[in-house]
């Protein structure tokens, strides 16, 4: 390949998406095209609007095909095909994890952006809470699944976004709540809507506040910041969200000795599942970087968060960090230096 055809190569790769093979489904009118890749040029193989059939699905596995290629303009079609499968997509266990842990991603982020990224107007609010109910069910069903919990703290450990900071925190949420014997699948699944949702309320802060750095707030505009959990509860009026998802977003910023808000609670008022998102709140917050300071790094956080002991829920704590040990986040030994 000359010079002009390595520019022209780059040029079209950076117009495709690569999308594992194994994530399409057969279908009749494909939501967005398919390429392949053959000695450096993007080839159609299957057109927007016609079908894939089990046959291309064949021929791709014959021909030792793993990745293909969708148009960077055709992405929202691949996400929304991403999110109506995942439940299929995550389940097939034909399909080796990281894979099924690289579509849950892709699906989660989409899903979550489209709820965090700007203040919506009530119907569409509605119906992009829906698909995020939606994406909770698929995502802790997939989440007990072997190696899911090193697969997606990992993938969910980077972006600076809102968004990625709530996936981040229903995630590390989930995987401590579980061993809980006292919360069942049916509120496990209500404190992960929760903890996705519990900055929501951020979406109706005026945005000249979120843009200036908190140390330089005026006690009036710390006190707009602090009406956040309580703005979000009323997003979310209506909508079919039980006390526990309720409750995780009016009350993440209460801290068990008392020093919180909006409510001041103390330890023994807060619900199991409050204490648990607090402490995944703080830990995932301090381990992203924010416009104001780099990110902590996971011992960095959790030295931080030791110090504050009185704050935070011991037993959450504990189980988080084991929980971050088991994912191969941390090495539990080097803690204690
Ligand atoms: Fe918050």
């Amino acid at each position: 390949m000359d010079l002009k055809e390595r520019i022209a190569a780059k040029e079209a790769e950076g117009q495709f998406i690569p999308v594992s093979s194994l994530l399409l489904r057969p279908w009749a009118n494909g939501p967005f095209s398919v390429f392949l890749r053959q000695e450096g040029h993007f080839v159609l193989y299957t057109t927007k609007g016609g079908a894939y059939s089990d046959e291309h699905r064949q021929k791709l596995s014959d021909m030792d095909v793993d990745l293909v290629y969708v148009p960077k303009d055709q992405i929202k079609n691949y996400e929304a095909y991403l999110l109506e499968n995942l439940d299929a997509l995550l389940a097939d266990e034909t399909v080796p994890l990281p894979v099924r842990g690289q579509a849950w991603y892709e699906a989660s982020m989409a899903s979550a952006r489209s709820v965090f990224e700007e203040k919506l107007p009530r119907k569409l609010f509605r119906t992009r809470f829906n698909h995020v109910r939606r994406l909770v069910r698929d995502s802790v069903a997939f989440f007990d699944s072997p190696g899911a919990l090193t697969n997606v703290t990992k993938l969910v450990s980077r972006g600076y976004k809102g968004y990625h900071h709530a996936m981040g925190v229903m995630v590390l949420h989930y995987f401590v709540l579980r061993g809980y014997e006292e919360v069942n699948k049916e509120e496990l699944f209500q404190a992960c809507l929760g903890a996705l949702l519990h900055d929501i309320g951020k979406t109706d802060l005026p945005e000249e506040v979120l843009a200036r750095r908190p140390e330089n707030w005026s006690q009036a505009e710390e006190d707009i910041y602090k009406t956040h959990p309580a703005r979000g509860v009323a997003l979310v009026i209506g909508l079919p969200l039980d006390a526990m998802a309720q409750h995780c977003i009016l009350f993440h910023h209460e801290r068990e000795d008392g020093r919180g808000y909006p409510a001041g609670l103390t330890d023994e008022h807060i619900p199991l599942a409050v204490k648990s998102l607090s402490v995944c709140n703080e830990y995932d917050r301090l381990t992203r970087p924010s416009p104001w300071r780099p990110a902590h790094t996971p011992y960095e956080a959790l030295q931080k968060m030791g110090r504050r002991k009185r704050a935070f829920h011991a037993e959450s704590l504990r189980r988080l960090i084991l929980m971050l040990a088991k994912a191969e986040i941390i090495e539990p030994d080097r803690l204690k230096e």
